[in-house]
């Protein structure tokens, strides 16, 4: 049975090649899914996406019509998916639940320390052989306070490495984890984080209730001097409103790895066409903002665990077998 997989980057297909080989055929796209591409999966009773394909009503109709029966989902968040309609169409639908949080975390403080020290301003100076320290001053982290919102796994280990920095740990998170308290991590609520934090980093899930947790209000509530970073999911924040504290001069520094209207963009090179997003446009002119393209989860020791559970999850389904990577049925 031959699978089909959606949204495949060129260091990720001999990953998926490689693993699948042994089992089944494998046949990689480098688009997404998409109500135009849909088409595309009709014989294909298993097909993978990633993060930024559609799976909502529309194409899972199609997809359903086309024959497919399972979609193996090559990341942890799932905002992406239509579970209800999926659950209605008969559509299995898995996840990789969990792989390296150290790859989104590292990331989540790549971005923090970069906007912090103003790394990309250095880099472009230097290579124009300009020397000077103008402009290109940061701040010590070390007993400033970091405030964590999600304290899962990516959380914790985001948590961890900012206890290395000698930061005091502020979180929030509908359940508590045991083992950032451990750390020291206090956790406090949402407004009381956002007022005191030098450093918010955000590692919750996209959820009808966690979009625009970053709205107006919050955003109004952080330190004027305040370090923001998101590698979870855009929809966390409020771009507009973000766009107007920025514009009001607000923030040391913004680092933002995902974007609520990163899909048709992110992944892409749109480097010759005429940009249509007016606020990523506007973003990106903010000499204290730093927009990555969805790269957090992107190591090798990540990507590889993420091809390996796919393959697991597409055997398992095969087999009849259900784990706990199965978010459709629900059990
Ligand atoms: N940028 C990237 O490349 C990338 C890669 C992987 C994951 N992510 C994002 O990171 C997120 C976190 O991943 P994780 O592995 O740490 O997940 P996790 O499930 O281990 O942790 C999520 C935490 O959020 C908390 N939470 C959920 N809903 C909440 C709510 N309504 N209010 C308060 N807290 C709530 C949970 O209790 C949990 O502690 C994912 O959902 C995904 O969106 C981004």
């Amino acid at each position: 049975m031959e699978i089909l997989a959606f949204g495949v980057q060129a260091d990720e297909k001999p990953l998926i090649e490689r693993a699948f080989a042994p089992h089944h055929p494998v046949r990689t796209l480098d688009v997404f899914l998409n109500t135009d591409t849909a088409p595309i999966a009709a014989g294909h009773e298993i097909i993978s996406t990633s993060v930024n394909c559609d799976l909502g009503a529309d194409v899972l109709s199609g997809l359903a019509a086309g024959g497919t029966r399972m979609v193996a989902q090559r990341s942890t968040g799932f905002n992406n998916v239509d579970l209800d309609v999926a659950a209605r169409l008969g559509i299995t639908v898995a996840r990789v639940s969990s792989y390296s949080p150290y790859s989104v975390a590292e990331f989540a403080w790549t971005l923090a320390m970069a906007v912090n020290r103003r790394i990309v301003r250095a880099s472009t100076r230097t290579r124009d052989f300009d020397f000077r320290l103008d402009g290109l001053m940061g701040r010590d982290l070390h007993g400033r306070t970091a405030g964590i919102l999600g304290t899962g796994k990516i959380g914790e280990a985001f948590a961890r490495i900012a206890h290395g920095f000698g930061m005091r740990l502020l979180g929030w998170d509908a359940a508590e984890n045991p083992a950032c308290r451990e750390l020291g991590l206090t956790y406090v609520p949402k407004e009381e984080l956002l007022a005191e934090s030098d450093l918010v980093s955000l590692h919750v899930p996209l959820l009808p209730e966690t979009r625009h947790l970053i709205d107006a209000t919050a955003l109004k509530s952080m330190r004027d001097d305040a370090i923001l970073v998101n590698s979870s999911r855009g929809g966390l924040v409020d771009t507009a409103a973000l766009v107007d504290e920025l514009r009001a001069g607000r923030f040391t520094g913004v680092g933002l790895d995902v974007y609520e209207a990163e899909a048709g963009l992110f992944f892409l090179d749109k480097s010759l066409e005429a940009v249509d997003d007016d606020t990523l446009a506007r973003l990106v002119t903010f000499p204290n903002v730093l927009v990555t393209s969805h790269q957090a989860y992107y190591t090798a020791d990540a990507v590889t665990q993420i091809v390996s559970t796919t393959l697991d999850n597409v055997l398992d389904y095969i087999a009849g077998r259900r784990s706990g990577n199965v978010l459709v049925p629900r059990s």
